[in-house]
């Protein structure tokens, strides 16, 4: 039978991979950002090594743009490519599906009345390649499948934090119904508090993403309840990708240990978060 045996947060600050491609991480602007995932890229190499990941991600008018806005996608596909995001597809290798556990979670999902779009064709970008990289580091493969599920939180209207957090739990019991000893992992991606344009530019709030770190650890779901104008107002109007981390918690179940946290500004326009959380009953 496949298990959920963890659950990881990380934002996808895109500099990070310009960073990481150019040989920049130990450059002192970079290094704090990297060094704060050292411990989990020895702990997912060592000791976790799952065998999937379901990388909750977002697009950011790469590959989806506004003649389709699916809410929920997920890709279903043998291999996805890298988005030529302005300065040429990032060279880090092609992402490998897990084509069979994705056609079961879509199934079981749409059986469970979440409608999910199924995509089978499509290329992937910084939302999703740089927190592989922050992981993974530098390699000639990346040494996991994945199942890339795109939320859109470009356009308005985004998904509730409260759906997706259901969207979580019904993940979870798509992957216990799939026969197959897998160890997979479910990440969330993106935030934590920024803002990238209008007055606001450059906003961060460190009290408020330390307070939803904290939440997501232990047995609360006090989270999912947090409204769009709330994420708009106190974390800017790109902390709305934080929603994306509450499918990721939704799918570990009742309560969760943080096996390592790590929060740091500044690096680029984007506070950077990232926490690794065990499920634990
Ligand atoms: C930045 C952050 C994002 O989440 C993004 O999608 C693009 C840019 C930034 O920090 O610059
Ligand atoms: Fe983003």
């Amino acid at each position: 039978m496949a298990r959920i045996t963890a659950g990881i947060g990380c934002s996808h600050v895109p500099v990070l991979g310009f960073a990481h491609d150019h040989k920049k991480t130990q450059e002192p602007i970079f290094k704090p950002a990297f060094d704060g995932f050292d411990w989990t890229r020895k702990w997912i190499k060592d000791e976790a090594k799952p065998d999937v990941v379901i990388l909750v991600y977002n697009d950011h008018a790469s590959f989806f743009d506004m003649k389709i806005i699916p809410t929920f996608a997920i890709g279903c596909g043998e291999r996805f490519g890298i988005c030529d995001e302005g300065f040429g597809p990032r060279p880090v290798p092609d992402v490998e599906g897990s084509p069979d556990l994705a056609w079961h979670i879509a199934q079981s999902l749409i059986l469970d009345e979440f409608d999910m779009t199924i995509v089978n064709e499509m290329d992937v970008d910084h939302g999703l390649t740089v927190p592989l990289t922050m992981m993974y580091g530098d390699v000639p493969e990346w040494p996991v499948k994945v199942i890339p599920l795109a939320v859109n939180v470009v356009t308005y209207p985004p998904p509730s934090g409260n759906r997706c957090w259901a969207l979580g739990e019904a993940i979870a019991r798509a992957v216990a119904s799939f026969p197959e000893d897998l160890n997979v992992q479910v990440w969330g991606t993106g935030g934590m508090s920024h803002q990238l344009q209008g007055p606001r530019a450059g906003l961060i709030n460190a009290e408020w993403d330390n307070r939803f770190l904290d939440k997501l650890t232990g047995d609360t779901d006090e989270l999912r309840m947090i409204e769009h104008v709330e994420y708009l107002r106190e974390t800017g109007s790109e902390g709305i990708e934080m929603v994306m981390w509450l499918i990721m918690r939704g799918a570990l179940g009742k309560a969760t240990k943080a096996l390592h946290r790590h929060y740091h500004v500044p690096v680029s326009n984007t506070a950077l978060g990232h926490i690794v959380l065990e499920p634990t009953g």
